[in-house]
């Protein structure tokens, strides 16, 4: 008999409430979106319940805006679990409109991606359960794959997080998740309208206000100089390419979209784009007095910057233990066979006003580009639109081969990559995940005006 029955037999004492989620070995924990509480007792499976509704956030004085929001809160939860586990999500749509939700940079099952290519959109009032293992661990986040363009903007995009092996996580003082984002909002605190038309249409929607994990306002804290800490930051914004830095901290990049990285490495600035993923090690300095992370905006003169986080750096340096980071693997290449080209060609044109391009087609359902998988793969990129486009390739990782002719110099793995405008990149992968898998322009307005395609995988 459990304490609680037992519990229960004493009139007049509220019975404590037992926790048995206690028994599960727990997770690091992650700072900056509250988490979806694990609703399966299995240690092996992490079972969240997310419901999609409308719901009002106070963002401006002036008045609430109304937004479409996973269990009420944007971010949506995040949602954390081990690599290997089996993620089940069990998903009711109480929105108007029809949806999925997309695992963006999971090389999961093709049926679970989330697009409406494999699954049926999900009507309101209907519940779905997602369901696969996490195959790689590393910083990820979800969105649905539907009129992108509002629905994300709306406020319908959330964390994910998978933990390394248990014996290899990086030993860290502090994790933090930063979700990135810009809505385009009136002075009455209203999101502007959704158009896929005229300036939003041309550039992607961008917008006037900057959130850091759904807020406004600056997110603050009290740190110790010389602690570790481990920043996993996003773009989740629609269309607007960011910059970001540090300030106050030795930093340096660890991670990138599809995990850890074998050589960590230094930078003035981040470049992160729509989709885009990097975890950063930062240790903050005891000769500063404020660990900032800040986003960058160019502008005329050089970059505009917007502090999103701010910590005083206070109390007796800490003795500095710098974890181990335990590299993610790459797709290896198989010699005996020989390599393959893929060329896409990033354009713009149509004849009823604007459309974007992918080889000089619109994305229709049904029209895909066959690929062998398991075959060393080159896909030769191509912005002929000179407006510069931010390419997601689902189900797969994929390395940077080279950028204009020289050597890339941007370690992978990645799912997510920024195409300058007139640029040419090559990018190396195995296409060892089957099924028909989407990619596109991460400017959300983009996809949705055609820039997208699909690749048919066979095993
Ligand atoms: Cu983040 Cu196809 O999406
Ligand atoms: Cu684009």
């Amino acid at each position: 008999m459990s304490r609680l029955a037992l519990f229960s037999f004493l009139v007049g004492c509220t019975p404590e409430v037992i926790d048995d989620s206690l028994d599960q070995p727990a997770l690091p924990i992650v700072d900056g979106v509250a988490a979806a509480e694990d609703q399966d007792a299995d240690p092996n499976v992490v079972e969240v319940h997310l419901t999609a509704s409308r719901t009002e956030v106070s963002w401006m004085e002036e008045g609430a805006t109304p937004v479409w929001a996973y269990n009420g809160q944007v971010p949506g939860p995040l949602i954390q679990a081990r690599v290997g586990d089996t993620l089940r999500v069990v998903f009711t749509n109480d929105l108007p409109d029809p949806t999925t939700i997309h695992w963006h940079g999971l090389r999961i099952e093709n049926a679970m991606d989330g697009v409406p290519a494999v699954q049926d959109p999900i009507q309101p009032g209907e519940t779905f359960t997602y369901e696969f293992v996490l195959p790689d661990a590393g910083s990820y986040w979800y969105h649905p794959h539907i009129r992108g363009h509002e629905q994300v903007d709306r406020g319908l995009y959330g964390p994910l997080v998978v933990h390394e092996a248990e014996a290899s996580t990086p030993v860290v003082d502090r994790d933090r998740y930063f979700a990135l984002d810009d809505v385009a909002l009136r002075e009455n605190g209203r999101h502007y309208s959704f158009s896929t038309g005229g300036m939003d249409g041309m550039h992607g929607r961008h917008g006037n206000v900057l959130l850091a994990n759904g807020q406004t306002e600056l997110i603050t804290d009290t740190v110790q100089p010389g602690t570790v800490e481990r920043w996993r930051l996003v773009n989740t914004a629609n269309a607007r390419l960011m910059y970001a830095d540090v300030r106050g901290a030795d930093w340096r990049v660890v991670g990138v979209d599809g995990g850890l990285l074998e050589e960590p490495y230094t930078t003035d600035r981040l470049r992160l784009p729509v989709g885009r993923r990097f975890d950063v090690e930062v240790i903050p300095r005891a000769d500063a007095e404020k660990l900032k992370l800040r986003v960058l905006i160019p502008s005329q003169t050089g970059f505009d910057r917007y502090p999103m986080f701010e910590a005083a750096i206070a109390g007796t340096p800490a003795a500095t233990s710098v974890p181990t980071w335990p590299a993610a693997e790459m797709p290896e290449p198989i010699a005996e066979t020989q390599e393959v080209d893929v060329e896409l060609d990033f354009g713009s044109g149509g004849m009823m006003g604007m459309a974007w391009l992918i080889n000089g087609q619109r994305y229709e359902a049904g029209d895909s580009i066959p690929i062998q998988g398991n075959v060393p793969t080159r896909i030769h990129l191509r912005d002929v639109s000179g407006a510069g486009h931010p390419f997601h390739l689902h189900g797969q990782f994929f390395e940077v081969l080279s950028r204009n002719g020289s050597d890339g110099d941007i370690p992978g793995p990645l799912d997510t990559i920024h195409v300058g405008g007139d640029d040419e990149l090559e990018l190396f992968t195995m296409f060892d995940n089957p099924g028909l898998w989407m990619g596109h322009c991460h400017i959300l307005e983009h996809a949705e005006l055609g820039m997208m395609t699909a690749f048919d995988v066979t095993p």
